[in-house]
């Protein structure tokens, strides 16, 4: 079986782009590979969270990760925390990467633009990445379009500590959905989905109420014309709503619009809303029977066992490579 590693963050609440982006690609790879996945909460720590707000979504995350059909049985899940090797082997990688490197990263270049203030942790980021994912040497990274550029710095890194040291790590590809991979903004569908938005109207989030899920469809900026056809340049917010309308029925684009021929917005928006509105029903319903009781912690328990076996090898190998290690084994 490949293996397969992908990682999300624990900050603010999980949006239809996370679900689409990210959560549910996993739930159709688990049969198939074998799956690592985690909370990435070192990650999160580069902006400032509220404390009791980063428990509540680190939680959520988990439970919306199994609600959302991720069989723990068959994935290793687990928190980034957990795991201490990860930030040592940032470290040693970090090390590796140059400063011109990682001030290429579009996440962190985008941050210096606006003027923000910023922590040294945005600018180190892509080291920690670089760890969680060598760690396991996955054949596959799947990430939405953003993150690409983050697994390709990791390929460099992972080819120059080889080249350097000898053959250490697997050189891991990133799998971006063609379908899917960027949802954006229901409001100004020019804009990704984000959970960052300060306003939520154009952002649907799992855990939303049903009815306001449904509104949030229906109101969704559109354009002049009245035909369902998938023209992302001249219709963004059609082409938003039918990539929407695609990932979550598994049928293909063409086959949407053959359906809406001489149909107007309305009666597509109406029938997605219902598709969308019937989806977080299941999940939510799942969500609520998981977070009860104390099943969320045995199961990342068991997650970070099963972690830091693979990890702890993998990070004594590197050291005895590098020269850390002193004592012979
Ligand atoms: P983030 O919410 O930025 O931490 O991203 C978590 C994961 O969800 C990453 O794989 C993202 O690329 C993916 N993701 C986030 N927002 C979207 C979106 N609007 N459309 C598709 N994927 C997304
Ligand atoms: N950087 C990713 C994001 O912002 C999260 C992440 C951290 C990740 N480590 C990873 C994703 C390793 C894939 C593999 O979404």
């Amino acid at each position: 079986m490949k293996r397969m590693l992908s990682g999300i963050k624990p900050t603010g609440r999980v949006t239809l782009g996370n679900y689409i982006g990210a959560i549910r690609p996993f739930v159709s790879y688990q049969d198939e590979y074998e799956m690592f996945i985690f909370v990435a909460n070192l990650h999160s720590m580069t902006i400032y969270q509220q404390p009791a707000e980063l428990r509540k979504n680190t939680k959520d995350l988990i439970a919306l990760y199994i609600a959302a059909g991720l069989d723990p049985n068959k994935v290793t899940l687990f928190l980034q925390s957990d795991v201490l090797e990860h930030a040592q082997l940032g470290w040693y990688l970090g090390c590796l990467a140059s400063m011109g490197e990682l001030s290429r990263m579009t996440q962190y270049k985008d941050k210096v633009a606006k003027g923000e203030v910023i922590g040294a942790g945005i600018f180190n980021y892509p080291s920690l990445m670089n760890a969680d994912i060598l760690m396991y040497d996955p054949d596959y990274v799947p990430v939405g379009e953003d993150q690409k550029q983050h697994v390709e710095l990791c390929r460099d890194i992972a080819e120059r500590f080889n080249s350097r040291y000898s053959e250490t790590f697997k050189i891991p590809e990133p799998l971006v959905a063609k379908v899917g991979g960027r949802i954006m903004d229901l409001q100004n569908p020019t804009k990704k989905m984000s959970k960052s938005e300060e306003t939520s109207k154009g952002c649907i989030y799992i855990l939303d109420d049903i009815n306001v899920s449904k509104k949030k469809i229906k109101s969704a900026v559109t354009d002049s014309e009245s035909y369902v056809h998938f023209d992302p340049i001249n219709k963004p917010g059609i082409s938003n709503l039918l990539e929407i309308y695609s990932t979550l029925t598994n049928r293909t684009i063409e086959d949407i619009e053959q359906q809406y021929v001489g149909k107007g917005y309305g009666e597509f928006k109406n029938d997605l809303a219902e598709i969308v509105g019937s989806e977080l029903e299941k999940i939510q319903t799942r969500y609520k029977e998981i977070t009860t009781g104390s099943y969320l912690d045995d199961i990342l328990e068991a997650g970070a066992q099963k972690a830091r076996f693979v990890a702890r090898k993998k990070l004594a190998k590197v050291e005895r490579k590098i020269g850390i290690t002193i004592k012979k084994r």
